[in-house]
């Protein structure tokens, strides 16, 4: 029996050099200590011994037993600490490693030149307004001074929806919407996206407007002249020279197409210009008494001027893009230069 005990000793301690995991470790505790171990097996036995035998056995057994389970527990807190280390390791992290540099957002270039067109309207005292994008031919034409056999329809490409519905050709509708919300005065502009048929280096289907409308009693059209020589100086420079030059427009009368000195010659005259020295950037004009008669004012009681200018037209003056759909395609190579 002293053999015995003495064969499970060296057997169980050479195991443990093999364990490499708690759960190993728990299946050697169980095969044996458990209640089938085979430590047990033989102290089970220890009835059969004399009782001579039985003390020496006895205090050997146990022993065994105790210095076994030493054993036990020292090869778990190793395999606890190695486990840990382990663990440590695969968590941990390489602080000398570059970080990443978050990429901030910013504003589309049309988005930029928008906002800054905003402010400065907004200082000269103009409210921001915006209006539906899907409109009726009532606000977009008719009440426009424009009646479906009037030429000036089809100067506008427009997309048509179902019922009479439209996306708006341009900003214009919303000084009809409005003035049938208001009395004057009325001091607005109206930013806001309007849509054409219409596709080339010049032209997207969707394009950005910013409408302008001012209604009092006795406005006159050198007011406007003011607020717009005002704008383009703040926009393009103190040294901006600007021109009206005679034009139509259903919605205004008298009207005018308003042209600035180049931007890249000082109006010297260069290819961007056609060598004219002059760049159109917007069309304006004092309200057509028609219109107000359309939202119930009356032209003998009040006057005002409009005018309504592209987005993109001025975003391209600013940053001079060859083909103004680069603003629509989305390539970041080319959003990331503004
Ligand atoms: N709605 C015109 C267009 O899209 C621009 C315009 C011209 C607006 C003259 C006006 C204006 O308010 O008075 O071409």
């Amino acid at each position: 029996m002293k053999k015995e005990l003495e064969a499970i000793q060296a057997e169980v301690l050479q195991a443990l050099k093999q364990i490499n995991t708690q759960d190993q470790l728990e299946s050697l505790r169980i095969e044996y200590f458990g209640r089938k171990g085979k430590l047990t097996d033989v102290m089970k036995g220890m009835g059969k011994l004399s009782k001579e035998e039985r003390p020496i056995i006895g205090k050997l057994a146990n022993e065994i037993r105790s210095s076994l389970s030493d054993a036990f527990e020292a090869a778990k807190t190793a395999l606890d600490s190695k486990q840990q280390g382990q663990q440590l390791k695969a968590e941990s992290v390489d602080i000398t490693l570059p970080g990443r540099k978050p990429t901030l957002g910013k504003a589309h270039p049309v988005m930029q030149i928008l906002q800054r067109i905003e402010e400065i309207f907004m200082q000269m005292g103009f409210q921001v307004v915006t209006g539906p994008e899907v409109e009726t031919e009532h606000y977009n034409f008719d009440a426009l001074n424009t009646p479906p056999d009037h030429p000036a329809r089809d100067l506008h490409d427009t997309f048509y929806l179902t019922d009479g519905h439209l996306l708006r050709t341009h900003n214009s509708p919303v000084q009809i919407r409005a003035m049938e919300n208001q009395q004057p005065p009325i001091r607005i502009i109206v930013p806001g996206k309007a849509y054409r048929v219409d596709y080339d280096v010049s032209h997207t289907p969707m394009f950005h407007q910013v409408e302008g409308l001012l209604v009092d009693r006795h406005v006159t059209f050198s007011e406007l002249k003011g607020v717009l020589v005002s704008f383009a100086r703040q926009m393009f420079g103190d040294q901006t020279q600007m021109r009206f030059r005679p034009h139509f427009f259903p919605f205004t009368e008298p009207s005018a197409e308003v042209d600035i000195s180049c931007t890249v010659c000082q109006g010297k005259g260069c290819r961007s210009c056609g060598h004219t020295g002059w760049i159109e950037i917007l069309g304006a004009g004092a309200v057509d008494p028609e219109v107000f008669r359309a939202v119930n004012y009356d032209p003998e009681e009040v006057t005002g001027f409009a005018f309504g200018m592209g987005v993109e037209r001025i975003a391209n003056l600013q940053f001079r893009i060859p083909d103004i759909r680069t603003f629509y395609e989305n390539d970041l190579r080319f959003l990331n230069q503004f």
